[in-house]
């Protein structure tokens, strides 16, 4: 195949590839004509040279459309670029549903630290996320809300994020952007927000690197035709209390009934619903956000939803956790600096909450409580969280300990949200 070969060539002494060679390397190596060999000639070369916005999107279009693809163009979509205890999609969604605004949402699941919203959705009792293309749609239709596992589609990002996650190529701007925003372009809702998160919990370490990527993830999906917006929030510390899936639904739970949830968790779930319904033209978003909730609308959707795809929505008031539990206590008294959301996902991952690799088994019950939050001050002894789950105990209660940071000084809590565009 000539196109690598030219592609290699190219892009190893700086040049500019072009729109077909780029359609043509995808093409070669999705049908499996481009050996792993070649193609990861080539993701050197570009995480070396770089590339620019116009190579990017021609790469992000031929990624976009080498598989099925979905057309929802009424429909409002949001994704992550992941997080841990993150359940703004479990949250958001079932209030901008709840408003009016139909969401059709193909999601994944986790690996590693970060958590996924599939796995966390298997933890109801009876959940299925493999619905056909036609039940799929006219669940949007009837319901307002409807989330599968993401099945054919993109098959060029998933070859490709694999060779790079083997090769170790993954921490690329231009190679992120084009695989996230392909996968959601496929998915073709119309209105898009992107919540990119920034922290040690994150991929983007630093708020510049966050704001690089969200302005790429906008602008790329505005020539695709997605009407997008993007918000910048905290991952350096867990959002909300609980991390794992049965543990995170209980929590999403309690926020759709409009009980009390940690502020940041509060804050970001409404955040990225009002910026959804800004997205979708909606006047006074932030008044039919709180109506939605208050009125027990966004709790109701939930259990629409929850029904509609196979699931014991009246299991959702008390979804059962694993019955072996232990308290971490503070080592001494002081205030809270950080509870460093990276321990906290090994942790959680530890006790059996996520995969260490693709294919590995989780417990959904399984996962850490924090009990306490950036800021608090706590005394020598007090409880600091809880972990749920029968496996690496030990480990899982070393790994919270050293994730919680103390301090002699007072400490201000940190914003939820850094910035917006
Ligand atoms: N998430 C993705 O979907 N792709 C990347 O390359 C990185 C994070």
């Amino acid at each position: 195949m000539r196109a690598i070969l030219d592609a290699i060539v190219t892009k190893k002494s700086g040049g500019t590839l072009s729109n077909e060679t780029v359609r043509e390397v995808v093409e070669g190596y999705t049908s499996g004509e481009i050996p792993d060999y070649q193609m990861s000639a080539l993701l050197m070369a570009i995480f070396i040279q770089g590339m620019d916005y116009g190579e990017t999107l021609a790469l992000t279009r031929a990624m976009a459309e080498s598989g099925e693809t979905y057309s929802f163009p009424n429909c409002v979509d949001k994704h992550s670029t992941g997080g841990v205890g993150d359940k703004v999609s479990l949250t958001s969604l079932p209030i901008v549903a709840a408003c009016g605004a139909p969401v059709a949402k193909l999601s994944g699941r986790g690996l590693g630290t970060t958590g996924g919203t599939i796995d966390k959705l298997e933890a109801i009792p009876g959940f299925s996320v493999a619905l056909s293309r036609e039940q799929f749609e006219r669940q949007v239709d009837e319901v307002g809300l409807a989330i599968i596992e993401a099945g054919n589609l993109d098959p060029a990002d998933k070859a490709i994020y694999a060779l790079r996650d083997a090769t170790r190529l993954v921490d690329s701007l231009p190679l992120i952007g084009s695989s996230i925003v392909s996968k959601k372009a496929a998915t073709g809702a119309g209105h898009l927000l992107y919540d990119v998160k920034r922290g040690s919990g994150a991929f983007m370490k630093s708020t510049e690197d966050a704001r690089e990527l969200a302005d790429l993830l906008v602008r790329l999906s505005g020539d695709l035709g997605v009407r997008a917006a993007a918000l910048i929030s905290d991952m350096d510390n867990p959002l909300g209390n609980a991390i794992g899936n049965a543990l995170e639904i209980r929590e999403s739970m309690k926020l759709l009934k409009g009980e009390e949830v940690p502020a940041d968790l509060a804050e970001t779930a409404r955040s990225v619903a009002v910026r959804l319904l800004e997205l979708k033209g909606m006047h006074d978003p932030e008044e039919a956000v709180e109506r939605a909730i208050s009125s027990g609308a966004a709790f109701e959707k939930f259990g629409e939803f929850v029904r509609a795809q196979g699931g014991d929505a009246d299991a959702l008031e008390d979804l059962p956790v694993s019955d072996s539990v232990r308290e971490v206590s503070a080592p001494r008294g002081g205030y809270v600096a950080v509870v460093r959301a990276l321990g906290i996902g090994h942790a959680a991952l530890a006790l059996g909450a996520g995969r260490e690799e693709k294919g590995d088994t989780i417990d959904p019950g399984a996962g850490v409580e924090i009990l306490v939050k950036a800021g608090d001050l706590v005394e020598k002894g007090e409880p600091v969280a809880r972990l749920y789950g029968g496996r690496n105990v030990e480990h899982a209660e070393e790994l919270v300990n050293e994730a919680l940071e103390l301090s002699d000084e007072p400490v201000e809590r940190p914003p939820a949200i850094l910035d917006g565009l």
